[in-house]
């Protein structure tokens, strides 16, 4: 595995079918089933490690973001990485941008209302990725829905020869998504946090047993926050592409909720595939054992 600072170092080092897997690193296995993924379906697999401020709406959000570059590197090298792209700050804004790229409408709503100009900042890093590395594949994880609907939106907008595959969230066993943020919850906001995913679950159950009134099943969500006294940002029923939201559940879409447990901002959903069978939730993977992110390094 090679650990390199530039575009034009990470191009050299790539050949064949190249697949990147972007992150801001503080790896679990949500990065590492997305690195799994890339290693199935190229002959490169660049893994991008970057802490974009570009896209922080909060400086102490930044400040606190957790890094630790030796425990990255094993993780990545352990899943057959080829390449480690890891830029400092000079090499990915040498100056800071006079181009940005906003997606007025898909990144201004959810997450983009609650986190202006974060979606801009995403966009214009990925932006930056695809176009200084050349993929022929990026991976992203479901975990970020409205991020994925970004970057899809992004890649056919802006032209780019690039095939955006998205991956099931991994969760911790008793349900909680993995994120690199879960380290800063205090054990008792640890617990309370997994009011998150058992209100998605319940909904998922509920849209399995018929439910399709989007006022109904964002409702069951936010009772189950709500028993852990927990305010949501926002809970709602979205269109998948769009990311407009819907009033009944006719079509693909995710469930997407975010809120503040404690001082850690949280977001989850489940993606509900429309078949002809009727509606097939992806409540994603759950690990057997401690993740990783608790894990100390010897
Ligand atoms: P980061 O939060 O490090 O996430 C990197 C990738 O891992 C994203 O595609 C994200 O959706 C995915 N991911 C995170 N948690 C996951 C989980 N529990 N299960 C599955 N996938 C998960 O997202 C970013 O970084 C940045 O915005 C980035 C795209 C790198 C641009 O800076």
């Amino acid at each position: 595995m090679r650990v390199v600072e530039t575009f034009a170092e990470a191009r050299r080092a790539t050949e064949g079918r190249v697949v990147l897997v972007p992150t801001m690193g503080y790896l679990h296995e949500g990065h590492l089933a997305l690195l799994r993924e890339a290693r199935g379906v190229g002959e490169t697999v660049v893994m991008s490690l970057f802490v974009n401020p570009l896209q922080f709406d909060d400086p102490a959000d930044l400040d606190a973001y957790p890094s630790d570059l030796g425990r990255d590197l094993e993780l990545a090298a352990a899943e057959g990485v080829d390449v480690v792209f890891a830029p400092d700050v000079d090499e990915m804004y040498p100056r800071p941008p006079r181009t940005r790229v906003v997606l007025p409408e898909l990144g201004g709503r959810f997450e983009g209302a609650h986190r202006p100009g974060h979606f801009e900042g995403v966009a214009t890093v990925v932006t930056k990725l695809l176009a200084g590395l050349r993929p022929d594949v990026a991976v992203f994880g479901r975990k970020d829905a409205q991020q994925l609907a970004v970057v899809r939106c992004l890649a056919e907008d802006l032209s780019f020869p690039v095939e955006i595959v998205g991956v099931s969230t991994v969760r911790e066993a008793d349900g909680l998504a993995l994120s690199s943020r879960n380290v800063r919850l205090a054990p008792e906001d640890r617990r309370r946090a997994t009011a998150l995913s058992r209100g998605l679950f319940a909904a998922a159950d509920a849209i399995e047993a018929g439910l399709r009134d989007a006022d109904r099943i964002e409702a069951v969500v936010a009772a189950s926050l709500r028993e852990e006294g927990i305010e949501p940002e926002y809970v709602a029923l979205v269109d998948r592409d769009e990311v407009v939201r819907l009033e009944r559940l006719d079509r693909d879409a995710f469930l997407a909720v975010a809120a503040r447990v404690g001082s850690v901002r949280l977001i989850d959903n489940v993606h509900i595939d429309l078949t002809a069978e009727g509606p097939a939730v992806d409540r994603g993977r759950f690990l057997a054992t401690e993740s990783v992110l608790y894990r100390r390094r010897t």
